[in-house]
Formats: structure tokens, sequence, C-alpha cells
């Protein structure tokens, strides 16, 4: 129980990295996890908030989603792309978690 007035903060990229939420590969980038959805991802899908919740959740998550689903259909109907040898995984902690080195991508029109 808090008192009236703790304020609770929660780290989200620790919520969404928590093994025994995601998985042991919790920390691993695999996009497929999400191929059923959220729910699909991990056991507690209220703790995975990528625009945040309540009265100041992002004030634009769905100009957002629909800018992104737009961009990666134009993106993926007119190329192919596939990871350089050069390619160096590494997840660095930002403000998001961000390639260390970079991301060097072959593309190739289709
Ligand atoms: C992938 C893109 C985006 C992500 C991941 C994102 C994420 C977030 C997050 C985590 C917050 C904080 C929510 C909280 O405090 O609980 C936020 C707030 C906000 N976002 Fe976004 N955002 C994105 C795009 C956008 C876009 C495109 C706009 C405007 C066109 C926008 C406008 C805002 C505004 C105005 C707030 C402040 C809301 C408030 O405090 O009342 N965001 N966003």
């Amino acid at each position: 129980m808090c008192q009236s007035g703790v304020k609770v903060w929660s780290l989200l990229v620790t919520l969404h990295t928590e093994p025994e939420n995601w998985g042991p590969d919790a920390h691993k980038f695999n996009p497929e996890r999400f191929t059923n959805g959220i729910t699909g991802a991990c056991k507690l899908p209220h703790l995975y908030m990528p625009f945040g919740v309540g009265p100041r959740v992002c004030l634009g998550q769905n100009l957002a989603m629909v800018e992104l689903k737009i961009l990666i259909s134009l993106m993926l109907s007119n190329f192919s792309f596939s990871l350089s040898p050069n390619y160096k995984h590494s997840a660095a902690f930002g403000v998001v978690i961000e390639p260390e080195h970079g991301v060097n991508l072959l593309i190739n029109k289709w």
C-alpha cells in the first residue's frame, strides 16, 4: 500500500525487457514475437506501453502508427532489405534502445 500523494515511477525500458513477462529472449531483437499481437508476445500486455498510458498518453499515437504503416508498406513494396555483412549487433540504452553502430542495410529495388 502507498500513502496518498506518493508518486510511483517506472522505467519503461525495464518493463519492456523484463524476462518474467517477455520470456528468456526478452533482450533479443525479435519482431516476430509480435506475430500474434501484444497479447501473444508477453504475459502481461498492459505492461507494454511504448506511447505511455493514462491522462498523459502520447497525443500523436494514432498518427504515428498510421504514418509508420504507410511508410513501411511503401518501402517494402518498392525495395527489398537485407542486413549488410558489416552489421554488428549491439543494442545501446539511450532515451530509447538504439543500435550502437547503426544498421547497415543492403537495399535493392524490386
Ligand atoms: C513512434 C512515435 C512516437 C512515440 C513512440 C511516442 C511516445 C510518446 C511517449 C512515451 C509519451 C509520454 C507519455 C506519458 O507521459 O505517459 C509521448 C507524449 C506525447 N507525444 Fe508522442 N510519441 C510518438 C509520436 C508522436 C507524434 C507523431 C506526435 C504529434 C504529432 C506526438 C505527440 C505527443 C505529445 C503532444 C505528447 C505529450 C502528451 C501529454 O503530456 O499530455 N507523439 N509520446
